[in-house]
């Protein structure tokens, strides 16, 4: 890790809903929270289906996502309004059942003998203060739903105009400083074609995916060089000799050659394929990757060729990287910190030799004895054990939240399980 402190990626109650019908909802994210430091690896792991590629697909704004937040570089790329519309809705039921209950009790005070003026000035003033509260909150909430439909839609806008004003004031001091006229003609070109590239500046661009599946991800049409150099292009880059000089760049980063340009996807071996996938990402000069399972579709033997990759660019390029996985022996060695989910919820999140020291969460626990190791004497007293949360947690009192046990251990626990797993690490 770098040795610095700062956060690239924030997501702040990540919720990611799909409708599945009238009234129910499918919660393939449910509330989850993690910061990712600049230069660090952070490993998301869970079982099929647990919400690891669409948490990574609502950090790239593949959705609009259903609630919470996500921050990169300080700037709020993703924001969603459920939370707030849930909040408003809340006020005002709340405020109708006050109101109504409150007219129920001067009624009954002034059926009972009370002197109607002042049981009507004393419950006017209550209604006022019960209607007034509640109209805080709404307009709190509109305010907040408001910033957040902007900051959602327009991030990539607001982040532009920041580059373009950026560029515009270096190329007015390099002006201030230029008396040769042919010279300050070049600064204008130059900075002319720079500044009408940043116009179209994209704030997710400096994230970037690696897919899943490195054979549906790449159009089995288009050349190399042109998967490769799409996103150049798309970002309104012309100049045909800089983009070919790019890709050749970019394909001899990643082990291949520049005579693959000019081949197709199929051409290629599971690994070289996602090389090609790994190339097309990095080329766009990403601060942050996304590497979804990127090695769980190849050969063992072609699956440390390619995490030897990514921790090379890692290195090189001083590259931040979420990396997700189903099986926590892929990313012990190559993360930094390791999330590990469940059902759309974060579970367990540590540092990795905390993880693998002191697993708390019984999830993790599983996922921990799944995992075989080249010991004869540990292998003989393995014992694999299944998960079943309704057998391990009693929720039906105190709720789970989301605890530190100890410092950057977080556990998703109630009180009873917290104050037990803090005497185990106590032990
Ligand atoms: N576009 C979608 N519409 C509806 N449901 C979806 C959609 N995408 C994902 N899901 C559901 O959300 C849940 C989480 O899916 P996700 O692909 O994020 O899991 P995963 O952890 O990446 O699993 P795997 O390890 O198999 O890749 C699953 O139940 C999935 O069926
Ligand atoms: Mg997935």
């Amino acid at each position: 890790m770098e040795n610095n402190d700062e956060t690239l990626l924030k997501v702040e109650h990540l919720c990611q809903y799909f409708p599945m019908g009238p009234g129910y909802d499918l919660k393939a994210v449910d509330d989850v929270n993690f910061e990712i430091k600049k230069g660090e690896v952070f490993g998301l792991v869970g079982e099929s289906g647990c919400g690891k590629t669409t948490t990574g697909r609502s950090i790239i704004k593949l959705y609009d996502i259903t609630s919470g937040n996500v921050y990169f570089k300080g700037q709020r790329i993703c924001a969603g309004v459920r939370s707030y519309k849930s909040a408003i809705k809340a006020a005002r039921e709340e405020c109708k059942a006050t109101v109504a209950e409150l007219k129920k009790n001067s009624r009954a005070e002034i059926d009972g003998g009370a002197d109607e003026a002042e049981v009507k000035t004393k419950y006017d003033a209550l209604i006022a203060e019960s209607r007034d509260k509640c109209a805080r909150i709404v307009a709190e909430n509109t305010a907040a739903m408001a910033s957040a439909k902007h900051d959602h839609k327009y991030c990539d806008k607001d982040y532009a105009s920041g580059v373009v004003a950026q560029l515009i004031a270096e190329r007015d001091a390099e002006l201030a400083d230029c008396d040769d006229e042919e010279e300050r003609e070049k600064i204008a070109r130059e900075y002319k074609s720079k500044i009408r590239i940043a116009k179209n500046e994209r704030i997710v661009n400096s994230i970037q995916m690696i897919f899943q599946d490195p054979i549906a991800s790449l159009n089995p049409r288009m050349t190399v060089r042109d998967i490769i150099s799409e996103g150049l292009v798309i970002k309104g880059i012309r100049d045909k000799k800089y983009i070919d000089e790019k890709v050749y760049a970019i394909l001899e980063k990643v082990g291949l050659v520049r005579e693959h340009a000019d081949r197709y996807p199929h051409e290629f071996s599971g690994g070289q394929r996602q090389r090609i996938g790994i190339a097309r990402s990095v080329i766009m000069e990403p601060e942050l990757i996304i590497a979804d399972e990127p090695v769980s579709a190849l050969d063992v033997s072609v699956q440390a060729q390619v995490i030897n990759l990514l921790n090379e660019l890692k290195e090189r390029l001083g590259l931040t990287i979420l990396f997700i996985a189903h099986d926590l022996s892929v990313v012990k060695y190559f993360s930094d910190r390791i999330g590990v989910m469940y059902f759309g919820k974060m579970v367990e999140l540590a540092p990795s030799d905390e993880l693998f020291e002191h697993p708390l969460h019984p999830y993790t626990r599983s996922l921990l004895s799944a995992i075989p190791l080249p010991d004869p004497e540990y292998e003989k007293n393995r014992k694999r054990f299944v998960y079943n949360p309704l057998a391990e947690h009693d929720y039906s009192t105190d709720l789970p939240t989301m605890r530190e046990v100890s410092p950057g251990h977080f556990i998703y626990c109630n009180q009873a399980e917290f104050d037990k797993y803090k005497a185990e690490l106590d032990k």
